[in-house]
């Protein structure tokens, strides 16, 4: 599928790979600088052999993503002898946070730019590419500390240029920024100095490009922030929340679907959980990081709230949204966490019985408050522990929360097939991709990872991060045709509470509406088989499309 406004203004073949780490954000900046290069007359590739220009869009938020991306810059180092005109940029949040860093030790990167200076990509590449002799090129932003809150504000510009519809992960679903930055500053965090002071976009702005999405085709937006309900934008005199925002987007005709991640619990407001109750298209599913249920290492996280004030907050969600699916992360091993404390952990998790939590082990990030104030005291062994062993628990709770829905059907938006019926597929040498079998799909890896989980990082513990495969081996097709069992494929989608559906149907169903009986369930994905599909939100009309 061809979109006239991504015709190239140039063209000189240039191929791009990028390699991305790290949480949606991420995800929405590669999509977009993409998007961009295509503009300037690149095509992507997925082979960094044949690529003349690489981008690493990196993450900060763990040690681990760091030394990814360096040793991937390692292996660079020789092919850039052998072409020299090969352009190798890192951009994102290390290139904000190492800057000179990485030219040091990386000689042969030519561009480092970070998350506040996006749009300067493309003619830094440019540059690189026509001058004659060779100069490191470096766009970064102010840091916390280097200018009044405005001067730093303005140096991290948010990054929404033009959408190209071939780059997102399926042609229905969509990124939307609301906010940049954070200013919370957790102890543990570098999140504040990468992406800098929290800045809301303005209303008018963010319906504007959820209207051109509806327009392209897009019928679910993931709305992104740092912390998406501290939402505030001051319009004409009035305070617009993330609640009026809600209702201005629940309008838009086309979007189907809306979902918003990450929630900061201090910021659960009643507004905006009676915003989730009454607006149908809103999800009901809310994540919301906990971190610890421990007060001595909260208040040494400097979360800023009490496990009381974050039990409080879960009754309100309960009474006001009842059936809503709440997901949280955790830190496992912070500076100080003694046995006793972990155990505080694992009573909330039991307590709270989480959709799903992602777990991390503490990474000390050089530059926070918690690396100069604290040790790094608990053993990796430990960490690791503490990590298998949470994970175990919020598993369990998961299976046996997702049991509850064996017999009942739910409504899904169909994303694409199964990531086993695309390897299958793609083993066969049919990747399904194929215009023939996905007509609506132009996209080659949508379940690829999870596009709509905070923080699929690489080297996150979550059930559903990205080397897990949510796809089960094929079920027998209880309610097809005999032309479409034929047809059927493994697909896969999403309940209004988040959680996934995999089911045998026809291609032709992805981007649609659906409802699915389940059958069988892991901890984390259900098993069913298709109902019926359904058109238009609340339109009540209802067409079976199998059997
Ligand atoms: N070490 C481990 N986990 C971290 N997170 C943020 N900073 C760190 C760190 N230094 C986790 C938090 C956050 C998620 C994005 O990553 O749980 O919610
Ligand atoms: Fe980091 Fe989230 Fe805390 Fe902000 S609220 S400092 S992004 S953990």
């Amino acid at each position: 599928m061809s979109d006239p406004d991504s015709k190239p203004v140039t063209d000189h073949n240039g191929r791009l790979y990028i390699e991305t780490v790290g949480c949606q954000m991420n995800m929405l900046d590669s999509e977009l600088v993409v998007a961009a290069l295509r503009r300037d007359g690149y095509q992507l590739t997925d082979n960094p052999k044949e690529a003349d220009t690489i981008l690493f869009n990196t993450c900060s938020v763990r040690e681990h993503a760091e030394h990814k991306i360096y040793s991937a810059l390692g292996r660079l180092k020789y092919s850039k002898r052998n072409r020299p005109q090969r352009v190798i940029g890192v951009i994102g949040c290390m290139a904000q946070k190492d800057q000179d860093l990485i030219f040091q030790k990386a000689p042969f990167v030519d561009i480092v730019v970070g998350t506040g200076q996006l749009a300067e990509i493309p003619r830094m590449i440019r540059e690189t590419r026509e001058s004659e002799e060779r100069t490191q090129r470096k766009a970064v932003s102010l840091g916390r500390r280097e200018g009044s809150r405005e001067e730093v504000s303005d140096s991290f510009q948010s990054y929404d240029p033009l959408r190209d519809p071939e780059m997102r992960p399926t042609p229905f679903q969509a990124f939307v920024r609301i906010m940049i930055g954070c200013d919370k500053f957790c102890t543990y965090c570098v999140v504040p100095a990468t992406r800098g002071p929290e800045q809301s976009r303005p209303p008018a702005h963010i319906v504007q490009e959820a209207r051109v999405l509806a327009d392209q085709g897009v019928r679910e937006i993931t709305l992104l922030g740092q912390t998406v309900n501290s939402y505030k934008y001051t319009e004409d005199g009035r305070l617009v929340r993330l609640s009026d925002l809600l209702m201005r987007l629940h309008d838009i005709s086309g979007i189907e679907r809306i979902r918003f991640i990450t929630n900061f619990p201090k910021d659960m407001t009643t507004d905006l959980l009676q915003a989730v109750r009454d607006l149908p298209k809103v999800m009901k599913y809310l994540h919301v990081p906990a971190q610890s249920g421990c007060n001595d290492v909260l208040k040494r996280m400097k979360r800023g709230y009490t496990v009381e004030d974050y039990r409080e907050m879960m009754q309100r969600i309960r009474e006001i949204v009842p059936g809503c699916a709440v997901s949280s992360d955790f830190i496992v091993g912070f500076c100080g966490e003694s046995d006793e404390s972990y155990q505080k952990s694992m009573d909330l998790i039991r307590e709270c019985r989480f959709k799903n939590s992602f777990i991390f082990k503490y990474s000390a990030r050089t530059g926070t408050k918690a690396d100069e104030l604290f040790a790094d005291d608990v053993p990796e062994e430990t960490k690791r522990q503490r990590n298998n062993e949470m994970l175990e628990l919020q598993n369990r709770i998961s299976e046996e929360d997702n049991a509850e829905f064996i017999g009942r059907r739910v409504r899904i938006l169909v994303e694409g097939p199964s990531k086993s019926a695309s390897r299958r597929a793609a083993r066969e040498g049919q990747p399904l991709d194929g215009a023939s079998l996905l007509p609506l799909v132009t996209q080659e890896s949508h379940d690829s990872h999870d596009p709509h989980h905070p923080h699929d990082s690489h080297d996150s513990h979550h059930p559903h991060d990205s080397h897990h495969d949510h796809s089960i081996e094929p079920q027998t097709i209880q309610h097809a045709s005999e032309e479409a069992a034929r047809l059927a494929l493994q697909l896969t989608g999403r309940t209004e509470c988040d959680r996934i559906v995999v089911f045998d149907g026809n291609p032709r169903l992805i981007g649609s509406l659906a409802e699915i009986e389940i059958h069988d369930c892991t901890s984390t994905t259900l098993l069913g088989s298709i109902v019926t599909k359904e058109f238009q939100h609340g339109s009540g009309l209802l067409l079976p499309i199998l059997g």
